[in-house]
């Protein structure tokens, strides 16, 4: 059946959703970044190294993937003989898209020149297989430490695409790596007045920013943490306020999974605007309708694969 036709069906509880899936073979894999009601319908909710993992090891045949294209195409380099579809194949990502392969190669090139030797390049998860390609070793804001730790302090390292994760992991760690100029235009916005405004609101509360954000940010918080760090965190910390720097859906699994303390979005300068909108392009219609299609299939160019797949188990066996 056609998807057009299939968003017209009324839609089941989210619960039905999944039970469906199951019955039909299919593991349904949600970013946190997603709505409540998918991720309900998740078999499992993660960050993007949570998700890759279980990706590699769930020995899949189908997989819907309810993210954006960069994690599908991980989940498909990483679980090759499944198939991987995506409930809207428009759900892309501004920092992916912000490091294009053609440039990589020729930016490459001109470090090579110009220190006489090939920099290592470590790519951040959030770009395309084709970048991965051209990459040496992969990270997630949940390794990225342990990912950049693992090479000598001798080596130089080009970080590719967002130069604010880039930034933070070189203040922290005390490395000069060379970094793109990529950036993720939801974390762009957040503000460090507005974000000011509400710690004074609010004393006692806990900021927790994601390394997306840029510096100012970053600075005016209590802990800097991927997505997964910052779950940990609430789960086990005293403190009863939290206000939260990253993709306001995040609140959802926050709510759910320690329902005992109050979470504060934190804005951008002028709006709410800390919806990611390439991850809103998926919805409950939709992916009830991909389901059935088993489509839009998320596919990776032959020749990529291995170089991709190469690059994405190196992070694997770091952490
Ligand atoms: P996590 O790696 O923390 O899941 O974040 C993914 C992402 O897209 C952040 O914008
Ligand atoms: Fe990409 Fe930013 Fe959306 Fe994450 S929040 S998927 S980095 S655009």
């Amino acid at each position: 059946m056609e998807n057009k036709e299939l968003t017209l069906l009324e839609v089941p509880e989210p619960a039905q959703i999944r039970d469906w899936a199951t019955e039909n073979g299919i593991l349904i894999l949600a970013h946190s970044y997603q709505d409540g009601f998918l991720q309900e319908a998740a078999h499992f909710v993660g960050d993007s190294l949570e998700l890759a993992r279980h990706a590699a090891q769930a020995n899949a045949t189908a997989i819907c993937f309810c993210g954006v294209h960069f994690m599908a195409e991980t989940a498909k380099l990483l679980c090759p003989d499944a198939t991987v579809f995506v409930p809207d194949m428009e759900a892309g990502c501004s920092l992916a898209d912000s490091c294009k392969a053609e440039d990589l190669a020729r930016y490459q090139q001109h470090l090579t020149e110009k220190l006489g030797k090939r920099p290592t390049t470590v790519a951040y998860v959030n770009c395309s297989a084709a970048v991965k390609a051209q990459c040496d070793i992969i990270c997630t804001s949940g390794n990225a430490r342990a990912v950049v730790e693992s090479i000598p302090a001798t080596e130089p390292i080009l970080f590719v695409p967002d130069k604010h994760l880039g930034g933070w992991l070189n203040e922290t760690l005390g490395r000069e790596m060379i970094l793109w100029n990529g950036a993720c235009e939801v974390h762009e916005l957040f503000s460090v007045e507005t974000l000011l405004a509400l710690q004074n609101a609010n004393p006692g509360s806990i900021t927790m920013t994601h390394p997306e954000c840029p510096k100012p940010v970053r600075d005016a918080s209590d802990f800097v943490l991927g997505t997964a760090g910052m779950l940990r965190l609430v789960k086990s910390s005293e403190a009863k306020t939290f206000i939260v720097g990253t993709e306001a859906n995040m609140i959802y699994r926050f709510e759910k999974e320690a329902p005992q303390n109050t979470y504060l979005a934190a804005p951008g300068a002028s709006c709410a605007c800390n919806l990611c909108p390439y991850m809103q392009l998926n919805t409950a219609e939709k992916l009830w309708a991909s389901l059935h299609a088993r489509g839009p299939e998320v596919d990776v160019d032959e020749e990529l694969r291995e170089p991709a797949r190469r690059a994405l188990e190196r992070m694997l066996a770091v952490l």
